[in-house]
């Protein structure tokens, strides 16, 4: 078994990156790996910073919910400084980084459930959080925290069992969480950095939308909301087609498929 010393050099001898990755720090069991994060980055830790944690005692998720992330998962945040259009890019950046990582470890097809969630099977693999704290046109810092099941048996876990997968259960290959956390960090950089130069995400972002053309329901809120997927914008939000023919415009929420 590697020691935590060993697993950070083997993940950084591994990168193609410029600055993600270069400061990395490898964790047995923390709280949150979000918490880890902030304390660093209000300290002034540089751009690219990662904490990686084994084991995560108070994991979160979105919309105020706890993340299980038991031995065996990815729990790793990563501190950025983007612009606010930037920022705004972040979880589409990272979800498709979340899916070329898969890809290219597992050959594995993932889709992308709006607006944070990758899927295998329609079954979630990966969560994504971002957190940030802007002052005016400012961001100090954003984290992005990537919650991956990797070798997790979803079965032993009755909360998630039948919503949740891992990368291990959907191939036969042999997955390496250092070389996938390598990729990842990779993947991540090359897309941040072409967004901050200018380049389109949010087509891309779309072809790979499992929700669009669904009916489904979005909390968002106190609100909540149904009708048909029908299309994202460029900024990320979802339009839902009402059965009155009406669209509303989602910023954010979360989505339950219906039956029809
Ligand atoms: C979600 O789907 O609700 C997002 C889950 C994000 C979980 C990750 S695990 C690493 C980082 N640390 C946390 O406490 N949360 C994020």
């Amino acid at each position: 078994m590697k020691n935590n010393r060993q697993l950070t050099r083997a993940i950084q001898s591994n990168l193609n990156t410029q600055f993600v990755g270069k400061q990395l720090y490898y964790y047995d069991s923390v709280t949150s790996t979000m918490t880890v994060a902030r304390e660093k980055a209000v300290k002034g830790a540089p751009e690219g910073t990662v904490i990686i944690a084994d084991e995560q005692t108070s994991g979160r998720g979105r919309m105020g919910r706890t993340w299980l992330s038991p031995h065996g998962n990815l729990a790793l945040s990563l501190i950025l400084k983007p612009c606010l259009e930037t920022l705004t890019r972040l979880v589409m950046i990272t979800s498709l980084a979340v899916l070329q990582t898969i890809k290219l470890v597992a050959n594995i097809d993932a889709t992308i459930k709006w607006p944070n969630d990758v899927l295998i099977k329609d079954k979630k693999v990966c969560g994504i959080l971002i957190e940030s704290e802007i002052k005016g046109e400012l961001v100090n810092y954003a984290i992005i925290g990537i919650g991956s099941n990797i070798y997790l048996d979803a079965s032993n876990f009755s909360e998630i069992s039948a919503l949740a997968t891992s990368i291990r259960q959907e191939t036969v290959q042999a997955v390496s969480k250092t070389e996938l956390t390598a990729i990842l960090l990779s993947e991540l950089e090359t897309l941040y950095l072409a967004v901050k130069d200018g380049a389109p995400i949010h087509e891309e972002w779309k072809a790979h939308m499992d929700t669009l053309g669904k009916w489904v329901e979005v909390k968002s809120g106190k609100t909540t909301e149904r009708g048909i997927a029908e299309d994202i914008m460029t900024n990320g939000s979802l339009v839902l087609r009402r059965a009155d023919g009406t669209t509303a415009e989602i910023l954010a929420g979360d989505v339950t498929v219906l039956k029809r």
